[in-house]
């Protein structure tokens, strides 16, 4: 398999065009860290380089293992790994951005990433130590800040870089507004805006605000989370009309020409699978064109905000936020 092309940064560094998602391995889905690193293991083979994980997964630890492991081995060197973590919404303060990222390096075992994102907006305080990341499986303690200040976190991102912890800086699902009051004052800008994004919410504004200001555009749930419903549901991308009626006439799979379509207008999926047909499958997006005429009809599938599936909502009053970034 031939390698995942690659995007330049404005940091310099290269991001592979394709990213393997690791959101809901681990604890989140009962997986025990061998079982992380098994999913990691088959991703490796299949081709994948470029890993997203962050602080907030509680997954780190198994990651880092499995890729120590392909490192010490010899059957991947470092550099031509592209690993991403976010800064913890609990650590969304100036003062705490360093610690965090150590703590995140330190569960890696690597002793730079080449992407670091501030996860979102509004800060998050536990009321447990603030030392130990608020439990993902106890959101009862969480309440929200309303003391972020976005430039002021900006400045420690920045610093990160200038300590060689992190290649690169980036956002997650930050809106326009927030990522122009960064760009006014920062020094390093953001490379990176990761967002939800797929066939049926193609997020425009955001997409040409992120060519204007050189900002390369991941998607998160590129193929719109399927595994947030039970069973054959009609309502998912995957299960489009168009989508099966153009994957077919291609001999593809709706996966395939899903990723596809956001690889042709330059968005990087960040893609998660813990099957090795899944990951295979979709890795092989790269190996295909869809024509014109495939992707106007692509284009006529955005419903907008409406398909928006990542919620926090179970954040009491989290709409009301002054920053709440939807
Ligand atoms: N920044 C943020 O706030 C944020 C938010 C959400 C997610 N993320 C990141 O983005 C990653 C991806 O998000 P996501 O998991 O929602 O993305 P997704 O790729 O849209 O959905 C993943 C689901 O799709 C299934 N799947 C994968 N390939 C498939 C295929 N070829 N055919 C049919 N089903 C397939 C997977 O099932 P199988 O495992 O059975 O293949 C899994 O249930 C996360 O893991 C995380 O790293 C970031």
């Amino acid at each position: 398999m031939a390698p995942v092309p690659s995007r330049l940064l404005t940091s310099g560094s290269e991001i592979p065009m394709l990213g393997f998602g690791t959101g809901t391995l681990g604890v989140r889905s009962k997986q025990t860290e061998e079982e992380v690193m098994e999913v990691l293991d088959t991703a490796l083979e299949c081709g994948y380089r470029h890993f997203d994980t962050a602080y907030a997964y509680s997954n780190e630890a198994a990651i880092g293992r499995s890729l120590k492991k392909w490192t010490s081995q010899g059957k991947v060197k470092r550099e031509d790994l592209f690993i991403t973590t976010k800064l913890s919404p609990d650590h969304n303060r100036e003062a705490d951005v360093a610690m965090s990222l150590q703590k995140s390096l330190a569960n890696l075992g690597l002793s730079y990433v080449d992407l670091y994102l501030v996860h979102f907006p509004i800060g998050i305080t536990a009321t447990n130590n603030k030392e130990e990341f608020i439990s993902v499986a106890d959101e009862s303690n969480w309440t929200l800040d309303y003391e972020t200040d976005h430039v002021a976190v900006w400045r420690a991102m920045e610093a990160q870089v200038e300590a060689g912890r992190t290649k690169a800086i980036g956002l997650s699902n930050f809106n326009i507004q927030q990522i122009k009051r960064i760009l006014k004052v920062c020094k390093v800008k953001p490379a990176v805006l990761q967002v939800e994004a797929n066939a049926y919410f193609q997020e425009r504004p955001l997409r040409t605000f992120c060519q204007e200001n050189n900002i390369a555009l991941c998607a998160y749930s590129p193929l719109g989370s399927p595994y947030k419903h039970s069973g054959s549901d009609q309502t998912s991308v995957l299960n489009d009309p168009v989508v099966e009626e153009v994957a077919a006439r291609l001999h593809k799979t709706p996966a395939q020409v899903l990723l596809r379509f956001l690889h042709q207008l330059d968005i990087i999926p960040i893609t998660k699978s813990a099957s090795r047909t899944h990951q295979l499958e979709n890795i092989q997006m790269l190996d295909f064109q869809l024509s014109a005429e495939e992707m106007e009809r692509f284009t006529a599938l955005d419903k907008g905000e409406a398909a928006r599936k990542f919620s926090i909502h179970f954040l009491p009053n989290i709409e009301n936020h002054p920053e709440f970034p939807f």
